[in-house]
């Protein structure tokens, strides 16, 4: 079954943490890395990421630059991409920005999801359920794919990411490195999951602001 292409975003300390050992929101990205992810955003059919970082940071992922925006209306597009949040036990509130209203979102639960909330979430966001335990993210591509998704873009967490590149799902990645050491063996990584050695291949090193840009591909 075809799956949209998958590229995931995101930005890390030299040594690889995506946040500290508080798992709060932490300010990694420079301003001309953040004009770069709005863009990659604008030009994705869908924005994706785990519970934890809903949980984590409360992030809205819509378009920032109203440009963008505009230019994706004058290609016959919805303004923002679609919002997937990966909940295997519908754990998002009801409260998150990701419910707003202000972007489509789509929920990906798994079996193991309370019915009552799903219910309640199903008001907000179109809710699917993929796999028994954890959401089945190869079933949910190929579902996003069936309705139009070309192209996602996966914003975290590190466990998402992980599951997504051992699981093989993931084309392309871009990592920005920002000038600076997080520490902390319970500081979140890129890839945050059970260890496993995934080969890829560097396609472009960039310098952006003060840190730079690594971008690999998996195929
Ligand atoms: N620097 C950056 O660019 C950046 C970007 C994003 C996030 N962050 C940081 O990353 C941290 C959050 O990351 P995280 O790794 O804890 O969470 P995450 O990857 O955002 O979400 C992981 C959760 O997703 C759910 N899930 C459902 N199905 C899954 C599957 N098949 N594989 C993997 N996960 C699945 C699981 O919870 P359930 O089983 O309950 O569903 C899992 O615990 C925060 O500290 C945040 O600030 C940093």
């Amino acid at each position: 079954m075809p799956k949209p292409f998958v590229f995931v975003n995101v930005a890390a300390s030299l040594d690889g943490k995506i946040s500290d050992e508080s798992r709060r929101q932490i300010r990694i990205s420079c301003e001309e890395d953040l004009k770069i992810v709005d863009e990659l955003r604008a030009a994705s059919d869908a924005v994706m990421v785990g519970i934890g970082t809903v949980l984590a940071d409360d992030p809205r992922l819509t378009l920032k630059n109203k440009e963008l925006r505009g230019r994706r209306l004058r290609e016959g597009k919805d303004e923002n991409p679609l919002r997937v949040v990966v909940d295997s036990r519908c754990r998002v509130p009801l409260n998150s920005k990701v419910l707003d209203g202000e972007a489509k979102t789509l929920v990906a639960v798994s079996r193991a999801a309370d019915k009552e909330k799903i219910k309640r979430i199903s008001e907000f966001a179109e809710v699917v359920v993929f796999g028994e335990e954890k959401v089945d993210l190869k079933e949910l591509l190929e579902y996003l794919y069936s309705r139009g998704v070309e192209r996602v873009m996966v914003e975290g967490g590190g466990k998402l990411i992980s599951s997504l590149v051992s699981e093989g799902l993931v084309n392309e990645m871009r990592i920005y490195y920002a000038p600076m050491i997080i520490g902390g063996s319970d500081s979140p990584t890129v890839c945050n999951g059970k260890s496993r050695i995934v080969r890829c291949r560097i396609v472009k090193i960039e310098r952006i602001g003060e840190g730079f840009a690594v971008i690999v591909r998996f195929d």
